[in-house]
């Protein structure tokens, strides 16, 4: 198997990489931090952190350490499998007037553990290399903070289970979203019991052909790298329902088709055909998908100046015939508590947010948010929310619709990126009685319900989601409404 990921060229063996963080490759490192609190192995000092994957993502929590957290936090180490970005990245530390953190290539996982002794690997790489690094970091005696999706199949998701249950080692997963604070309200509220308990969710995600698009271009694009959006983005929706409801899934129906981005789109939306990239596309001009790396500083910085070390074209055609992922997708899902969710995620809308309602035994919630229009790598605000762009609404059963105002934040993912690094990297962060840090059950019940839709997909037939692993204990949640309590009577009409 190779881990080229989007490209012409640059593939890399994935079993060479397999070998080099090898457990025995890895000897040096299993005495250093294998033991101990990771307080208590910094010696009370600083927490040293490493990160993996270097592209766009990665520089949130660059930022971070060097920046808002620096009096807590040390980066220690930088890997990527290209060494441009390497470069970029360490340019980044010294831009931050940090120190130069040394930058290995992946194959050099092991040796970069041994050497450097981080408490923590942080990691941002292509989805499905993600098992790869978190079963590599553990077995080495780090905890791991990983972004979502926590890995794409359940075969990867059994092997982060299972090497979790033999190290002790911690893994956290990153769902920024469950930081946002109008979804925090929506939480507040369906735990004040207000509209009862939740029977039945409805919820409509959508993807514009600004940033939905930019997923089709991409490494993305291909299940093999992301697990297709059921995976790469759903996992932040499933994982929001499963918080919100505070439930497990347990089993999923679904359909999904590509009818969007595809080479016959192209040549009904005035085009001669698809082509390999916006780069060196002969209908530029023609074209509304076109995305100019060249004309952008930091996409040209990041990706088209790195292109000759790994062949990773980050604007290949939308409309290329080697995609494989969905571009329209519906999918229900049962949960243990029997509450029952319809949800579908489209990626080719006139806007971008969403709206999702709860019918509750003593009443309903409708929330929806307007999302600005975003490119990943460039200057726009990732998951930012536009003005007077959120709506939260309670309609008690026979009683006045209610407005309700709605808590911000300011930043990247509407504030709650800026919450959650404070949950991440802060020594003792605030209590939070919405249990909002996830684990590796969380990561796992999310991907799962992805992994679920996307067999549905091929077969038609429904899935059992907890049978996809074994060892899935369930997430920590704050208490929600009793499903047996006494309710209060509606009015007479
Ligand atoms: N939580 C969020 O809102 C959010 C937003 C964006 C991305 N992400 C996640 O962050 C991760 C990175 O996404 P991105 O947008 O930065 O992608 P990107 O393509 O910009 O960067 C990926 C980086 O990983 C490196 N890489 C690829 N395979 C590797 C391997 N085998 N070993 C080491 N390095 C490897 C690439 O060279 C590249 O530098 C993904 O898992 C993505 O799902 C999360």
């Amino acid at each position: 198997m190779k881990a080229n990921f989007g490209g012409a060229g640059g593939d890399v063996d994935r079993r060479a990489f397999l070998k080099t963080v090898s457990l025995a490759g890895l000897g040096l490192a299993i005495g250093a931090t294998a033991s101990g609190s990771v307080l208590a192995s910094s010696g009370g000092t600083r927490r040293r952190y490493a990160i993996v994957g270097l592209g766009s993502r990665a520089q949130m929590y660059h930022d971070a350490i060097e920046g808002n957290y620096r009096e807590h936090a040390e980066l220690v180490a930088l890997c990527d499998l290209n060494p441009g970005r390497i470069r970029v990245a360490q340019a980044r530390s010294a831009a931050h007037g940090a120190s130069i953190p040394p930058g290995y290539l992946h194959s050099d996982f092991g040796r970069m553990i041994a050497e450097q002794r981080p408490h923590f690997i942080i990691v941002t790489t292509v989805d499905s290399t993600h098992d790869d690094y978190i079963v590599a970091a553990m077995e080495a005696g780090c905890d791991v903070i990983t972004e979502k999706p926590m890995t794409t199949t359940p075969e990867k998701c059994q092997r982060i289970l299972d090497v979790r249950a033999r190290t002790g080692r911690e893994c956290r997963v990153l769902f920024n979203y469950r930081y946002s604070p109008p979804r925090t309200q929506v939480k507040d509220l369906l735990m004040s019991g207000e509209i009862g308990e939740v029977l039945s969710v409805d919820f409509q995600w959508l993807l514009n052909t600004s940033h939905g698009a930019d997923y089709f271009r991409r490494w993305h694009s291909q299940k093999e790298f992301s697990g297709g959006l059921m995976i790469h983005k759903a996992t932040h929706h499933f994982d929001l329902v499963n918080w919100w409801l505070g439930a497990v899934p347990v089993s999923v129906t679904a359909t999904g088709k590509r009818e969007f981005y595809t080479p016959a789109m192209a040549q009904r939306l005035g085009l001669q055909s698809h082509h390999e990239r916006c780069h060196t596309c002969p209908e530029q001009k023609k074209c509304g998908f076109f995305l100019g790396l060249a004309d952008n500083p930091k996409l040209k910085e990041l990706y088209l100046d790195q292109e000759s070390h790994d062949g990773y074209f980050r604007d290949r055609c939308v409309f290329r015939p080697d995609i494989d992922i969905e571009d329209t997708m519906n999918v229900v899902v049962g949960y243990d508590t029997g509450t029952t969710l319809s949800y579908s995620l489209n990626a080719f809308n006139a806007w971008e947010g969403y709206q999702i309602a709860f019918n509750g035994t003593q009443g309903r919630i409708e929330h929806s948010i307007l999302e600005k229009i975003y490119v990943s790598g460039t200057d726009t605000e990732q998951g930012g929310v536009v003005d007077g762009g959120v709506r939260t609404r309670v309609f008690p059963l026979r009683g006045e619709v209610r407005d309700i105002t709605p808590w911000s934040g300011k930043g990247s993912h509407g504030g709650g990126d800026k919450l959650m690094l404070d949950d991440v990297f802060l020594p003792q962060p605030p209590a939070d009685k919405y249990l909002r840090a996830a684990d590796e059950r969380a990561g796992a019940n999310s991907i799962l319900i992805g992994a679920a839709a996307n067999q549905c997909f091929a077969t038609g037939r429904p899935v059992a989601v907890q049978q996809l692993v074994s060892g899935l204990a369930r997430p920590d949640y704050a208490p929600m409404p009793p499903r047996d309590g006494p309710l209060v009577m509606p009015p007479r009409m």
